[in-house]
């Protein structure tokens, strides 16, 4: 059926997890999030991470400068918690919505996380906090021990740190970001959708750890969570393609110079803001639940963070896009996910 659609109009869609790094990073990288979302939750794993309110005004600004193609996009920040926040701090933060959520990474578990949390006892006041105030909680969720294999850590997670903190926390909001497991989404898929909801990545939905492996191995498709066999591939795509409240879209668009990603030591991270729209619309017409795709894209994550979904729409039409190939940043590039290829869907009018 799908086949034949060759327009579809949905509500502007929001990107609920985006990382947008810092000065010419920035500057290159915020437009493409821009042209596409009309709001994007902005992670603060900066070098020096947005642990406070003063830091999170000056990024959002920081942010707000950097935007010149479109004035009507907003940047709802994040602050990382630390095993030094306190609750007053994000009591501070939400009420007067300098934040909309707060990020908890565990400790040396991705990207600028030496400052992560090492037990999830350390933040006991800080949940108690955040669940009396209703403001969100985003999880990085992998158990990180050097004995739990790195495709266990999601499941593991679930089963050590998720399910109790949910216990003693039942009115706790909370996200599971860029989940990648068929456990997740059958986690997820029992809990009352205001309490726990997950954002899904196009990556982990376009692709497994066979992409990543074979024929050459691509430092390109290396991110956090890793990606993992086809059948969680699998679980994902059946859990979007049913229109389920629970899951929503976050790109995890995560930019890193190709010096970075190219090393003795990759970066994980892969930067999709130009791809991730038109890869997620390819996605649901392969699972033809194009149906699906405005809930998924533009109404599941307003109605999770209590915010009035967008009025204005977008038009997306059947006509070949051509991604970017790379962008350059001083004397370096960014690469971008399906660099120089094309998808068969485009914003009308625009680009
Ligand atoms: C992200 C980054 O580079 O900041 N990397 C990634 O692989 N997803 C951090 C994160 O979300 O884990
Ligand atoms: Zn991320």
């Amino acid at each position: 059926m799908s086949k034949f659609i060759k327009k579809i109009i949905i509500k502007k869609p929001d990107d609920w997890h985006v990382h947008l790094r810092d000065n010419e990073v920035l500057r290159k990288v915020v437009k493409y999030t821009g042209k596409f979302y009309k709001r994007a939750v902005i992670m603060p794993n900066l070098d020096n991470p947005i642990t406070n309110c003063s830091k999170g005004i000056a990024y959002r600004s920081r942010i707000l400068k950097s935007m010149h193609l479109n004035y009507q996009f907003q940047p709802l920040m994040t602050c990382y918690l630390t095993n030094l926040t306190i609750p007053k701090e994000l009591e501070i933060g939400f009420s007067n919505k300098i934040f909309i959520a707060a990020k908890f990474y565990p400790n040396y578990s991705t990207t600028n996380s030496k400052t992560g949390i090492k037990k999830i006892s350390d933040l006991t006041s800080v949940l108690e906090c955040m669940e009396k105030i209703g403001m969100p909680l985003l999880i990085h969720g992998e158990e990180m021990h050097k004995n739990i294999d790195i495709y266990d850590r999601e499941a593991k997670f679930i089963e050590k740190t998720l399910d109790p903190l949910r216990k003693k926390f039942p009115k706790l909001k909370i996200v599971l970001e860029h989940i990648t497991t068929k456990e997740s989404v059958e986690y997820i898929k029992k809990s009352d959708f205001n309490y726990l909801s997950a954002t899904i990545t196009p990556h982990h939905l376009m692709l497994n750890r066979n992409d990543m492996f074979c024929g050459g191995m691509k430092p390109y498709l290396y991110c956090l969570p890793v990606l993992k066999k086809n059948t969680h591939q699998m679980a994902l795509r059946k859990a979007i393609s049913k229109g389920d409240k629970h899951f929503f879209l976050g790109s995890d668009t995560a930019p890193h110079l190709h010096k970075n990603k190219i090393n003795l030591l990759s970066c994980a991270g892969i930067f999709n803001a130009p791809s991730s729209l038109l890869s997620y619309v390819k996605v649901f017409e392969e699972m033809n639940a194009l149906k699906h795709l405005q809930s998924f894209c533009s109404e599941n994550g307003p109605k999770f963070y209590n915010m009035p979904i967008n009025q204005e729409t977008i038009t997306i039409v059947k006509k070949p896009f051509k991604i970017i190939e790379k962008i350059n940043i001083g004397k370096d590039i960014i690469i971008p996910f399906l660099s120089g290829e094309t998808l068969n869907w485009s914003l009308e009018n625009k680009y």
